[in-house]
């Protein structure tokens, strides 16, 4: 390969999907392996490069797979190894190629080696895998430090020693099912070596590793310098200076740069890529991009910022300005697991009000939601977002335009977020409601092969959103993705940002080709000099013309000649 040609994943379109969401071949209203293979021409058709799949080990699920009991196998409810080598098979038969989603801060309580150290003594091998210290005051019951877990609570659970009498403490960023691994311990840096090429042997290509500042810790464990006031313990998660952002992760990151380098070295043809899962700032996210670390990291601002046109080309401007300096490719993301969905985010009416934002994934500013009206900025946001250079991460459902379904009964309500906030936080259920793929609301609308109750409670109105019928509908959200993702090839070069003087409208070229996208609530008339000599390649809107680009829309037209 030259120098000048591009790696697969930096300008990939990748697919995160949500195993336990996403299909159900076998009846249990969850989510399979099976259900996935019976959808790859679906995925295949809608013009993806790579699927992400959410955590798929062994699990008892009680942060849905972000709980890693076993990180050798996959979870038996979704199949067995011989089903997702299939799987993989199957998908690269597509040109599809599979990324896992690996969990290294924690693993869940079930893991053995938790199981393990609960049995041993203080000072045991086995305890030192994890953060076990003695709590504080005089029988030891105070938990060691003052850190806060970001699911809510103090960061420390005591457990009881063998022989029955109050032990010793835990230590862990989420929940006390979630232990955190003491990163400096050889045993759990030899294990997760071993553990990336066991998959890369299976056949996947490349890793989203999964809250990544949260795993440096300062060995001494002070405690955390205080947060501001009237904080949640999810918001308080940034100050704690000791517990994540510790420097010396930077040496476990290294590490595996350098474990992948090598099998790629062995591996002569094989091109994997690692995405770390960071919220902040550029210039943080900057630090495990030196060339030594991660291939990517996502660029969230996207997902993050109000529905104005300085926030989004500042956003733009920000990742890219960074990117520059380490020479490297943009991760675009719109949606995630985590984050309440597009539609409904940019359908609050408050959706272009800064005051209304608030920078977190989790925390929105209430305002009554009109759903037609995020749809229509969510297909002009996918039409500016698959238009930047770099790569495009989906998640699935944003191509069925489903919106976040805020409604469901707090008893069906799964997310530790939202059972460890005692309901303050209304968790991440919302975005992961098993997907519609027909209009047979007996089966789930499709989830399920049978009827059986999804793992989550689904609107009664998704028949109009399932795939079986967008895909009959030249108009739909789903047919607009395709057609978005058909057309990016047609992209390439840099960006370069066009001074238009139009209000709310957010332009730029890529080798002459003008991409412009009016996020405000008026039609945009557009200059002649501005247009003349080019052709419409798409528009998200099919009122839109050279001419006049109607509210919430993004067009795309062809270089001058
Ligand atoms: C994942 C969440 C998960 C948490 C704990 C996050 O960053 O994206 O879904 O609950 O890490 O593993």
């Amino acid at each position: 390969m030259t120098k000048t040609e591009k790696l697969w994943w930096q300008e990939a379109v990748v697919y995160q999907l949500y195993p336990r969401s996403f299909a159900d071949a076998n009846g249990d209203g969850r989510g399979d392996f099976e259900g996935i293979r019976s959808h790859l021409d679906y995925l295949r058709d809608l013009g993806i490069d790579a699927i992400w799949m959410s955590p798929c080990f062994p699990s008892p699920q009680r942060d849905h797979g972000y709980d890693v009991a076993d990180y050798f196998d996959v979870e038996p409810t979704y199949g067995t190894l011989d089903d997702f080598d299939r799987l993989v098979a199957d998908a690269k038969a597509r040109k599809i190629r599979i990324m896992l989603d690996i969990v290294p801060n924690h693993c869940s309580s079930d893991h053995a080696w938790f199981q393990a150290a609960l049995k041993a003594a203080p000072g045991s091998p086995e305890r030192a895998r994890f953060w076990f210290r003695d709590g504080k005051g005089p029988n030891g019951d105070e938990p060691p430090n003052n850190w806060r877990a970001i699911f809510g609570g103090p960061a420390w659970t005591r457990v009881t020693e063998a022989d029955g009498s109050p032990g010793q403490w835990y230590e862990h960023t989420f929940t006390p099912w979630q232990p955190d691994f003491n990163w400096y311990n050889h045993d759990v840096l030899d294990y997760f070596d071993r553990m990336l090429v066991f998959w890369f042997d299976r056949g996947v290509d490349g890793i989203r590793v999964d809250a990544v500042p949260v795993l440096g810790k300062h060995p001494d464990m002070p405690d955390s310098p205080p947060a501001p006031p009237g904080l949640t313990d999810g918001q308080q998660w940034r100050y704690n200076i000791y517990g994540h952002f510790y420097p010396t992760a930077h040496d476990v990151w290294k590490r595996w740069r350098t474990v992948i380098d090598d099998y790629e070295r062995t591996h002569p043809g094989r091109h994997l890529v690692t995405i770390s899962e960071s919220y902040g700032p550029p210039e943080e996210l900057l630090r495990y991009m030196q060339g030594d670390e991660f291939h990517q990291s996502f660029a969230f601002d996207l997902m993050l910022i109000t529905w104005l046109a300085a926030p989004i080309r500042a956003a733009i401007t920000d990742s890219l300005d960074m990117l520059a300096s380490v020479g490297g490719a943009p991760a675009w993301t719109l949606n995630n697991h985590d984050t309440q969905r597009i539609v409904t985010r940019l359908g609050r009416l408050n959706a272009n009000d800064p005051a209304a934002w608030t920078g977190n994934n989790l925390l929105y500013v209430d305002a009554p939601i009109d759903l037609e009206l995020g749809r229509r900025r969510a297909r002009a946001a996918v039409t500016l977002a698959a238009a930047l250079p770099g790569a495009l991460y989906l998640y699935q459902g944003e191509e069925l335009g489903l919106e976040e379904v805020l409604d469901m009964p707090d008893q069906a309500r799964e997310d530790p977020l939202f059972i460890r906030s005692n309901g303050k936080e209304l968790g991440r259920d919302g975005c992961r409601v098993p997907l519609p793929w027909t209009t047979d609301a007996t089966t789930s609308y499709g989830f399920s092969p049978a009827p059986v109750a999804p793992w989550l409670p689904q609107p009664k109105d998704w028949a109009d959103l399932s795939a079986e019928r967008q895909v009959a509908d030249p108009q739909s959200m789903l047919a607009w993705y395709r057609t978005v993702l058909a057309h990016r090839p047609l992209l390439s070069g840099d960006l370069q940002w066009v001074d238009t003087d139009l209000p709310e409208c957010v332009a730029f070229e890529r080798d002459g080709a003008l991409i412009l996208a009016n996020v405000g609530p008026d039609a945009i008339e557009l200059p002649a000099e501005l247009v003349s000599g080019r052709s419409l390649i798409l528009a998200s809107q099919p009122d839109a013309t050279m001419q006049l680009v109607p509210s919430d829309t993004c067009v795309w037209m062809s270089p001058a000649h």
